[in-house]
C-alpha cells in the first residue's frame, strides 16, 4: 500500500472543473476572460464538452469542432489540461425528434418528451450508434492532443428506461442468466407466490408502480440488469477511445446521496468500478445545515470517500464540487469562511488527487444560473468565493508529493449494493428503520473519531489483509460470501457482524432450516427472532457493567458456545445474550444482536482496538470534532488535521512534523481556528 499509483499522467493535484464554453460562443470577451481568470484562480484542469452535443453537431451529420479546437488551444496556452467529456448526457433536439426511440420511457410506461438531460434509453441501438460515432470523431480529432489528460464518459449515469427495447433486453439478460431455463427463473423468483409463475419469457415486464411488483427476485434482477445495461452503454461509448487512445485513462463521475452521504442507490458501483480506470465522483454535502453538527457531516463525508477510494484501492478524483452553494438543495447556503479550503482538503486527505468544481462559470440563463461557480456573473476575481478557490489552488500546489499516495488500513467495513436493494425491498422489520448504509456510518464513526484508517469495501474484495472486518446488517449473503467469511475467521481474522445478517441468499430467498450452519459455526450461536421496536420502545443492554440503550432492533439469540458479552435488561428476552464473542479456529467472531446507541460502539470497538493493538498511526491529540486523516508513501505520512467545529481547538502532535509549504519543523502544539486545516508531513 506504500506504493504510489498515479491515476493520470499529471504529477500535480488537479484543480479546475466543468467548463462550458459552448454556452458562451457568442461572447468572445468572456472566453478571453476565462483564460485570464483561470490563471488567477490557480486552476489547471478543465472538463469540457459535457453537454456540448448541440454545439458539436447542430444538425445531423453537420459538425462544428472549430470552437472546441480553440478552447483546447486556450487551455493549452496556460499550461492547462483537458478532461474531455463524451456528450451523451444530453442530446440535441433534432435527435429526439427524428429518432424518438432515444427518449426514455418511465416506470409508468410514459414516454418522456425531449427536455432535461440524463434521460436517454440505454438500449436504443440508434443512440448507441450515435454516441459511438460522436466519440470516434472526438478521439480522432483530440486523441493525440498533448493537453488531453483523460476521458469523462457521459455524465452521472443513472436512472432506468422501461421502453420496449429495454424490456426485450431485460428478457434476453434473464435468458442468459437462467440459461434459458424458465423453471430456474420461477424458482429463483418464488413464482407460485400470488400465482406469479411465468409460462413464457414474453410475460416478463420490468417492475412498475402500475402493477406493483411484489416479486422480490424480479426486482433484484431488474436492479442488476439496470447496472449491467448502463455498463453496456458505457462500454459501447468507450470502444473508439480504447482503440485510439489506450493510454488515456477513462472515468465517469459517480454520485452519492447528498444529505446522508450514503452510496448512490440505483447502480452497483462495485461492478461499474471494474470498468473504469479511475473512480471519480461528485460531492455536494450540505455544509452548515440546521439538523446536524459539522463534525457529524464530516464523518459521513469521510465514510463515502473511504468507500469510493476502496473500490479500486487507489486515489480517486473529486470530479465536481461547489466553491460555495448549489442551486438544488431546499436551502442553498454559501460556505462560511474557511469551509471551502477545509472541505476540499478533506477530500484530498481521504484520497482525492483533484479538487474540481461544477462549475467554472455561472451560466447566464436556465436552471443553473444561481449554482455556485468559480466565476460569478460579476466576471470578477475580486470576491470571496473566487479568492477561496485561488487559495485552494495555492494549497494544492504544495501537495504534489501527495499525488498517487494511498493509505494502509487494518480495519474494513463491508457495504453491499445488492443487499441494500434486497433489504429495502423486504416487507417486514421496521419499514422506516432499516437504514442499512446509515448503520454502517454508525460503525464507522468510532474509527473516524479515533483517526484509525478504515477501508469501506465490497464483498468482491479480499478480506485477508484486514485485521478487523465489520459486516453490519448484511441481509443478503450468498453461500460463497458466507464461506469466504468463514475462512477469513478460520485464518485468524476478527469479524464483527450484526442483527439482520445472513437472512436471504443471492436470489432474495430465505435460508431454510435456521441460520446457515457455517454462520453458526463461526459465531457459536443462532439468532432466533428479530424483534422490531416502535420508535418509543427501548431496551437496555449491559456491557462490561455499563448500560446502553437499544432502539429499533433486537435479536433473540440462542448461544451455542459463544461467550456472552452483553445481555438484555428487559422484555421476554431479559438476561439473554445481546452481544457475543466466539473463537473460531485462528480467529474470533463477534455478533452484535441489537441496534445499540453510539457510546456502545465506542466502548465495544475501543476494547477491540486495544486487544488488536490497532492504535491510530497518525498520533495527534485532539478533542472531538477534529479529524486527522493521512496518506502515505514509503517515507512519509501526509497528515491533514481538520477542525470541523465552530470553536478554536488545541491539538498536539506526538512526533516531529513539518509544514508542507515551508518544510520547516512545526511546534508540536498548535491551535486551530474554526474550520482550519493544517497539512503536515511526518517522516515514518
Ligand atoms: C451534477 C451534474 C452537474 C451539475 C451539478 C449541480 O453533479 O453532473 O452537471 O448539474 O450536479 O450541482
Ligand atoms: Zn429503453
Amino acid at each position: 500500500m506504500n506504493k504510489k499509483t498515479q491515476v493520470t499522467s499529471a504529477n500535480f493535484m488537479l484543480h479546475g472543473g466543468d467548463y462550458n464554453p459552448d454556452q458562451w460562443l457568442d461572447y468572445p470577451e468572456i472566453l478571453a476572460d476565462d483564460i485570464r481568470l483561470m490563471k488567477v484562480a490557480n486552476t489547471n484542469t478543465f472538463s469540457i464538452g459535457i453537454f456540448a452535443w448541440s454545439a458539436l453537431e447542430p444538425t445531423e451529420g453537420h459538425y462544428q469542432f472549430e470552437w472546441l479546437d480553440q478552447i483546447f488551444e486556450n487551455i493549452t496556452s496556460i499550461g492547462g489540461r483537458v478532461i474531455l467529456a463524451t456528450p451523451s448526457g444530453a442530446r440535441p433536439a433534432w435527435m429526439s425528434e427524428k429518432y424518438p426511440e432515444v427518449l426514455r420511457v418511465d416506470a409508468y410506461r410514459r414516454k418522456q418528451l425531449h427536455g432535461g438531460r440524463h434521460n436517454h434509453c440505454f438500449s436504443s441501438a440508434i443512440y448507441r450508434e450515435k454516441t459511438q460515432q460522436m466519440n470516434r470523431l472526438l478521439v480522432e480529432r483530440y486523441g493525440n492532443h498533448p493537453s488531453l489528460l483523460m476521458w469523462h464518459i457521459s455524465n452521472e449515469y443513472g436512472g432506468e428506461c422501461h421502453c420496449d427495447h429495454c424490456q426485450e433486453a431485460f428478457r434476453e439478460w434473464l435468458r442468459v442468466k437462467y440459461l434459458d431455463n424458465l423453471k430456474a427463473l420461477n424458482h429463483a423468483w418464488w413464482g407460485p407466490f400470488w400465482s406469479h409463475t411465468i409460462s413464457d419469457w414474453s410475460q416478463i415486464e420490468s417492475p412498475s408502480p402500475i402493477g406493483e411488483s411484489m416479486v422480490h427476485g424480479l426486482n433484484l434482477d431488474w436492479r442488476r440488469f439496470v447496472t449491467d445495461q448502463t455498463i453496456g452503454f458505457y462500454e459501447n461509448e468507450i470502444v473508439p477511445l480504447r482503440e485510439l487512445t489506450p493510454d488515456i485513462p477513462i472515468t465517469t463521475n459517480f454520485m452519492a446521496d447528498t444529505f446522508d452521504l450514503i452510496p448512490f442507490q440505483s447502480l452497483d458501483y462495485s461492478k461499474f468500478s471494474k470498468h473504469l480506470d479511475v473512480i471519480s465522483w461528485d460531492a455536494y454535502p450540505a455544509w452548515h445545515n440546521d439538523w446536524e453538527s459539522t463534525a457529524n457531516l464530516a464523518m459521513k463525508v469521510g465514510f463515502i470517500n473511504d468507500l469510493y477510494r476502496s473500490l479500486k484501492q487507489q486515489p480517486f478524483l473529486l470530479m465536481e464540487s461547489t466553491p460555495s452553494g448549489v442551486n438544488w438543495h431546499p436551502v442553498n447556503k454559501a460556505k462560511r469562511p474557511g469551509m471551502h479550503l477545509l472541505s476540499a482538503m478533506q477530500m484530498v486527505a481521504h484520497g482525492s488527487d483533484s479538487i474540481l468544481y461544477f462549475q467554472w462559470r455561472k451560466s447566464r440563463g436556465s436552471s443553473e444560473k444561481f449554482h455556485g461557480a468559480v466565476v460569478d456573473h460579476d466576471n470578477n476575481s475580486n470576491n470571496r468565493v473566487f479568492q477561496d478557490v485561488a487559495r485552494v489552488g495555492d494549497t494544492l500546489e504544495n501537495l504534489s508529493e501527495v499525488v498517487g499516495t494511498n493509505r494502509q488500513a487494518d480495519v474494513a467495513i463491508l457495504y453491499d449494493w445488492e443487499s441494500n436493494w434486497a433489504l429495502n425491498d423486504a416487507q417486514g422489520f421496521g419499514m422506516e428503520t432499516k437504514q442499512y448504509p446509515q448503520t454502517l456510518q454508525e460503525h464507522y464513526r468510532y474509527f473516524w473519531e479515533q483517526d484509525i484508517p478504515v477501508d469501506v469495501i465490497t464483498k468482491e474484495e479480499k478480506f485477508d489483509s484486514y485485521r478487523l472486518l465489520i459486516v453490519p446488517m448484511l441481509y443478503l449473503m450468498s453461500e460463497e460470501t458466507i464461506e469466504r467469511l468463514k475462512s477469513y475467521v478460520a485464518n485468524g481474522g476478527h469479524l464483527v457482524m450484526s442483527y439482520l445478517s445472513g437472512i436471504v441468499n443471492e436470489h432474495d430467498l430465505t435460508y431454510l432450516g435456521g441460520w446457515h450452519q457455517s454462520l453458526q459455526d463461526i459465531f457459536g450461536l443462532e439468532p432466533k427472532e428479530t424483534d422490531t421496536y416502535y420508535p418509543t420502545d427501548e431496551n437496555v443492554v449491559i456491557f462490561q457493567g455499563h448500560a446502553y440503550t437499544v432502539k429499533d432492533y433486537a435479536t433473540v439469540i440462542s448461544a451455542k458456545g459463544a461467550k456472552v458479552e452483553a445481555i438484555y435488561q428487559k422484555d421476554f428476552y431479559a438476561e439473554t445474550a445481546a452481544v457475543t464473542s466466539h473463537s473460531y479456529q485462528e480467529g474470533k467472531a463477534y455478533y452484535i444482536g441489537a441496534r445499540i446507541e453510539a457510546s456502545f460502539q465506542r466502548d465495544f470497538y475501543s476494547q477491540l482496538v486495544s486487544d488488536l493493538q490497532l492504535e491510530p498511526v497518525w498520533k495527534v491529540k485532539h478533542e472531538e470534532g477534529v479529524s486527522v486523516q493521512a496518506r502515505e508513501d514509503l517515507t512519509n505520512y501526509y497528515m491533514f488535521v481538520m477542525n470541523f467545529t465552530e470553536q478554536k481547538q488545541s491539538i498536539e502532535f506526538e512526533s516531529t512534523v513539518y509544514d508542507m509549504k515551508s518544510n520547516e519543523e512545526l511546534n508540536r502544539q498548535q491551535e486551530l481556528t474554526p474550520y482550519e486545516v493544517l497539512i503536515v508531513r511526518r517522516p515514518k
